[in-house]
């Protein structure tokens, strides 16, 4: 077995998709798969753990019975500042020291959800300084079911309800992801996130394969 990824194989591979599409879930499996194949994998996220993406996430959640009160552009630079404060800290040391690296979200989550507040080009330029990833997943899901998925969690974990978790939002949000894809941009590849649990793993883990890992 390959112990180590090829210098062209991909290092820095990237989970999209609107809420409930179900990466945070692949995230783990998939690490676990790839772990198992040898590789050292780096699992993180953004919002980030660090102080600028714990501000993010504490802006994000709906307080009832207060009003949502973020600027929308405050918003939009503190997901692009985390994005770099995130990169120095945790995914370029991890990337240095031979880790593969799966994050769940980064430039495209702000492309997408930024964008439906805010001018996209404006969201892109604030973005611009971040380094491309070597393999994007975007997880197409029906926006209809991602929501059931997250009210399901929601109701299990008491996970409180956060800016875009709303019907019509998601719909745009799933409208801005498959905007993404018809892009093709280099090495963004969509996922059918209808599939079952385990087959959406098998689909990543095939593909992480196929491109070398
Ligand atoms: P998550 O933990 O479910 O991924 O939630 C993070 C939320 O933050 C999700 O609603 C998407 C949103 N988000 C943005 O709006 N812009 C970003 O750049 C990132 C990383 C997340």
């Amino acid at each position: 077995m390959n112990e180590q990824p090829t210098a062209q194989a991909p290092r820095f591979v990237v989970f999209e998709g609107i809420d409930g599409s179900g990466t945070t879930t692949q995230q783990a499996r998939v690490a676990e798969r790839l772990r198992a194949r040898g590789h050292r994998v780096h699992e993180t996220r953004e919002p980030s753990t660090g102080q600028i993406g714990e501000l993010a996430r504490a802006l994000l959640a709906v307080v009832p019975g207060r009003p949502v009160t973020v600027d929308p552009a405050a918003l939009a630079l503190l997901f692009a500042a985390d994005r770099l404060e995130h990169l120095t800290r945790e995914v370029e040391p991890a990337l240095a020291r031979g880790e593969i690296v799966i994050c769940d979200r980064y430039v495209i989550s702000s492309w997408v959800y930024q964008s439906l507040e805010c001018d996209g080009a404006w969201v892109r330029t604030l973005n611009a300084r971040a380094r491309w990833p070597d393999l994007t997943f975007v997880f197409d899901l029906d926006p209809t079911l991602a929501l059931a998925r997250v009210a399901q969690r929601r109701a299990s974990t008491g996970q409180v309800v956060e800016r875009f978790d709303v019907p019509q939002t998601q719909r745009d949000l799933a409208r801005g992801y498959a905007e993404v894809l018809a892009d093709q941009l280099d090495g963004v590849e969509r996922v059918d996130a209808s599939l079952s649990i385990d087959a959406v793993t098998e689909a990543i883990v095939g593909r992480c394969i196929a491109h070398g890992l």
